[in-house]
């Protein structure tokens, strides 16, 4: 497949022998077999190239994620973006993140438009959930510097260029317009790869190299499967991946029954339910799973500012309402036995 960009504002003449794909005036244009075809566009348009890619090409961005059109949970990743790329432009950033910023800036008008300006408090918690998977996959490749990382859920997540030592290996999981979205967007490398399907299908286990360590991640993403889903993936997990860790953010009960119950969120844009609410109830049954060897609460990282910075560490999660609704999460870590 070759990518050009025309110059002149008009198609070049295609190729009978090879396949081009050519961004021209907001339409992404396909050729095969000498002609050019219009790719059905029911999505936002980038309205320029792509990030650049480890071969140099510029990744065309064509129908990368359409708001309107995906249903509200993909949606997500489009926000989690706009925050989290929104905290990392800040020059005292508490996260860096130059790839997600990058593709966050090409998607600006759209992002605003949807979402609004990203609040300076969302963004830095949306940011420091990063930063905790981060230390935690970062602690993993200590230990295990060729081992295998696999993101459920990943959606637009930039953390294997935050993280890369540049040996690990790298599954992403997601629906496949989430794949989709990534493979037209992110740069690849040969150390990455994608399943495109739901993460309840355990056939994704089946392409995990075991030999060399496992970190399951599921970023934002378990809080939306209803309960007995979101067991039944740890209790995969932990029978199909012996010795492997899981590391999963969760929201509090009383976080879960808001957005059943329709917690709008920042521009009118409403936030999914999120039905599998957990509590410490909940954390002992996940505990007591077979194969299960050990679950922790791990610690929110400090931030900048009195709030991030001071409350939230002492408070440890007890915040009062409403600061307790920019850190509805904790996040988890579980082992499972060898
Ligand atoms: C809230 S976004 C989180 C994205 C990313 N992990 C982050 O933190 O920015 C939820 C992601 O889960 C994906 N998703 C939803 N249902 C899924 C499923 N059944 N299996 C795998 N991924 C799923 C969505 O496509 C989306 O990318």
């Amino acid at each position: 497949m070759r990518t050009v960009a025309p110059d002149s504002g008009e198609l070049p003449s295609a190729s009978p022998h090879t396949a081009s794909t050519v961004a021209l005036r907001g339409r992404t244009y396909h050729s095969a077999g000498g002609q050019w075809k219009a790719q059905p566009c029911d999505g936002i348009v980038a309205p320029d190239g792509g990030l650049q890619g480890d071969a140099g090409v510029r990744a065309p961005v064509t129908r990368i994620v359409t708001s309107d059109a995906l249903d509200s949970v993909p949606e997500t990743m489009l926000w989690n973006l706009h925050h989290r790329a929104a905290e990392a432009r800040r020059p005292d950033a508490v996260l860096a993140d130059p790839i997600g910023v990058e593709l966050a800036d090409r998607l600006a008008p759209r992002l605003e438009r949807r979402f609004g300006v990203a609040h300076p408090l969302l963004a830095q918690a949306q940011a420091l959930r990063a930063l905790r998977f981060d230390q935690e996959v970062l602690r993993f490749l200590e230990f295990n510097p060729d081992g295998t990382v696999v993101a459920l859920g990943e959606g637009l997540e930039t953390q294997f260029w935050r993280v890369d030592n540049g040996r690990v290996q790298w599954l992403s999981v997601d629906l496949e317009e989430g794949i989709k979205a990534r493979a037209a967007s992110l740069p690849s490398s040969e150390r990455l790869r994608s399943v495109a399907g739901s993460a309840l299908d355990e056939r994704w286990i089946d392409q995990v190299d075991q030999t060399r360590g496992v970190l399951i991640t599921a970023q934002g993403l378990l809080m939306y499967f209803q309960p007995d889903q979101a067991r039944g993936l740890v209790a995969g997990c932990a029978r199909r991946l012996p010795g492997a860790w899981m590391v999963f953010d969760v929201v509090e009960p009383w976080f879960s029954r808001r957005t059943v119950s329709g917690l709008r969120n920042t521009a009118g844009y409403r936030a999914p339910p999120m039905p599998w609410g957990v509590d410490a109830q909940e954390c002992v049954r996940l505990a007591d799973m077979p194969d299960v060897a050990s679950l922790e609460r791990l610690r929110f990282p400090r931030g900048r500012g009195p709030f991030f910075g001071v409350a939230a560490p002492i408070a440890r999660g007890r915040l009062p309402r409403p600061l307790r609704y920019l850190i509805p999460w904790t996040i988890l870590r579980i082992s499972f036995a060898s």
